[in-house]
């Protein structure tokens, strides 16, 4: 990948360094947690509805879904941010242009107008289409690499592991954006 950024050109002038540098970093770092993060979440929660993880390890074809109910219900990266260019007008506020704005994925997740229960974890509901990738232009380009580790991580464990259940207590990641664990004790 790096190879490929460093032969590209844009506008007929190579990439400069420091764009290098940004795009390397965010390559690497938005794939990295992010998917652990999914993972770690998702078997956190697994642990504490164990009703849930048992029909799940019945029926390994609603993987996939439950990994959109994850991103939906623990969202990984919880907010994103931008810059407004022009006044943007919503709901009856203005939000002037030149404003950083912070919006809060995991926010519009829990929200009842989209979501039936939204507060309800439920591997086997068909969460509508969510923001847990990010929408627009920046939509996450990793998404579809997410959702295979997401999906293959949770049917080898699966395979391999009856039964998983909580044997500690879980220490949280410290990153302002992100909701995912540092460290899950289990015990299968
Ligand atoms: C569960 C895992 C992941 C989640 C929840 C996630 C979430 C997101 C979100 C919400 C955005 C939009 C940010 C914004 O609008 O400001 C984003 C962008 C991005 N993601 Fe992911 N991501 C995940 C995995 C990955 C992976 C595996 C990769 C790459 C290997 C990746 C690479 C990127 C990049 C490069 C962007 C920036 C795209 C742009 O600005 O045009 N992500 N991601």
């Amino acid at each position: 990948m790096i190879s490929s950024l460093a032969n590209a050109e844009n506008d007929g002038a190579p990439i400069g360094a420091e764009e290098m540098f940004a795009m390397c970093l965010i390559i690497y770092l938005a794939g990295n947690t992010t998917t652990s993060s999914l993972v770690s979440n998702g078997l956190y929660l697994l642990a504490q509805h164990p009703d849930q993880q048992a029909r799940l390890a019945a029926t390994p074809e609603a993987v996939p879904n439950a990994v959109e109910e994850l991103l939906r219900y623990e969202s990984p990266v919880q907010w994103t941010s931008r810059l407004t260019t022009v006044d943007v007008e919503m709901y009856g506020q203005v939000v002037p242009g030149g404003s950083r704005v912070m919006m809060l994925l995991a926010a519009a997740h829990r929200d009842p107008r989209v979501f039936d229960d939204p507060n309800t974890f439920d591997v086997f509901r068909r969460p509508r289409r969510h923001l847990g990738f990010g929408d627009g232009v920046h939509r996450c380009v990793g998404a579809p690499l997410a959702r295979l580790e997401g999906r293959v991580a949770l049917e080898v464990i699966f395979e391999r592991v009856p039964h998983f259940r909580l044997a500690g207590e879980p220490e949280r990641l410290h990153i302002s954006t992100e909701r995912g664990l540092a460290s899950l004790p289990l015990a299968v």
